[in-house]
């Protein structure tokens, strides 16, 4: 079982969601409560396993939707947070012209209050909490324990930073006194994101903001799709998902995620498409690009379990696919993401 979250893990979705008469029915089948065993019996969810959070399927319960987020849960507790956790400063070179272009849309003042959806090792919540200064506050909120102490081993001591390790989708923030909720690609792994939506907007004040930045289409974004098919060469596919399946690319249809906001009560949706170029090698040359590829993305999922020889080839074909690109030092791919802003109504 995915370690319990801490807190309490009770969620204003009754409110939300008996506001909204005729709202979405959840696509997919609910799973029981068994999918996380003792989850329904633990003492924290006493209130949650007993309240219905779904008027139109009166036996869902809060705890099942912690529930439904338990493989993502797992998987970021395991292979998925080592694997970030282990290349945490790598990461954050890679990624950092998306937080760069996040802080310029989002215009983050002096005081305010901020929360960083799946913060993970702590990157934009660090920054965040340099540009709120001291009068202001971040908290960083996780379901991956490796990850977040990462986070915490990386913040100075006057840093306005709280960690939380919750699921966001029923984590009962304090109501309406958050002026932003920012996200970088930690939004993309909910189960029924309208309702993890929902449950995040309850935490905004009245014209609070809201800006994440999430992957396009997987065809858009070669710096992950090329080393995977250098990898199905030599390592069985994956296996099949949706695109609304929880994962990178979930948000990649456009309509979908609007949709998904405005049901979860945000307006003044805009999503904002930007082209940017990734250095898998993150300045260091070849062989650091070839250890990205087999390190993140869904190339290095594929290979997760496979023999030393089935990724021994697997790099060899990667290598040469990326020699391609290969400019001095940098390995730089195409990669595509939105970024999509909304508010609070
Ligand atoms: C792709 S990583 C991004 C991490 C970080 N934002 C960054 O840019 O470095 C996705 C993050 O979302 C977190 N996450 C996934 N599901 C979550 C949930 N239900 N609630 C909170 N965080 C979640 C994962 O644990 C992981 O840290």
């Amino acid at each position: 079982m995915p370690r319990a979250t801490r807190g309490t893990q009770e969620t204003n979705f009754c409110r939300i969601v008996l506001q909204r008469t005729g709202g979405p029915t959840p696509s997919r089948p609910r799973s029981n409560r068994s999918t996380t065993p003792g989850l329904a019996s633990d003492a924290r969810y006493a209130h949650a396993a007993a309240t219905t959070w779904a008027p139109w399927e009166a036996s869902v319960t809060i705890a099942d939707m912690h529930a439904l987020n338990a493989d993502q849960i797992a998987y970021w507790n395991g292979m998925g947070g080592r694997k970030w956790t282990d290349r945490q400063e790598r990461q954050d070179v890679i990624l950092a012209p998306v937080s760069e272009l996040l802080f310029a849309r989002t215009a983050v003042e002096p005081g305010e209050r901020v929360i960083d959806i799946g913060c993970g090792c702590g990157a934009t919540t660090i920054e965040l909490a340099r540009r709120v200064g001291p009068k202001g506050s971040v908290v960083g909120i996780d379901v991956s324990v490796p990850m977040l102490a990462r986070a915490r081993e990386r913040v100075l001591p006057d840093m306005p930073i709280e960690f939380v390790e919750a699921d966001a989708t029923v984590y009962r923030f304090p109501p309406a006194r958050t002026d932003l909720l920012c996200s970088r690609f930690g939004v993309m792994f909910f189960a029924e994101p309208t309702l993890s939506f929902a449950n995040m907007r309850t935490a905004l004040r009245s014209g609070g903001r809201l800006i994440f930045a999430c992957w396009r289409a997987p065809e858009e974004n070669p710096w992950m799709t090329l080393p995977l098919k250098e990898v199905y060469k030599h390592a069985p596919t994956l296996p099949e998902s949706g695109p609304q399946d929880p994962g990178p690319f979930s948000f990649a249809n456009p309509d979908r995620v609007h949709g998904i906001l405005d049901q979860a009560g945000f307006s003044a949706i805009t999503l904002e498409s930007v082209d940017l170029l990734i250095d898998l090698a993150t300045g260091r040359g070849l062989d650091a690009a070839v250890a990205t590829a087999l390190e993140v993305g869904p190339a290095s999922r594929a290979l997760e379990g496979q023999s030393a020889e089935s990724r021994e080839h697997a790099a060899t074909s990667i290598r040469a696919a990326l020699a391609l690109f290969q400019q001095g030092q940098a390995v730089p791919l195409a990669a595509a993401i939105w970024i999509v802003r909304a508010n609070n109504r």
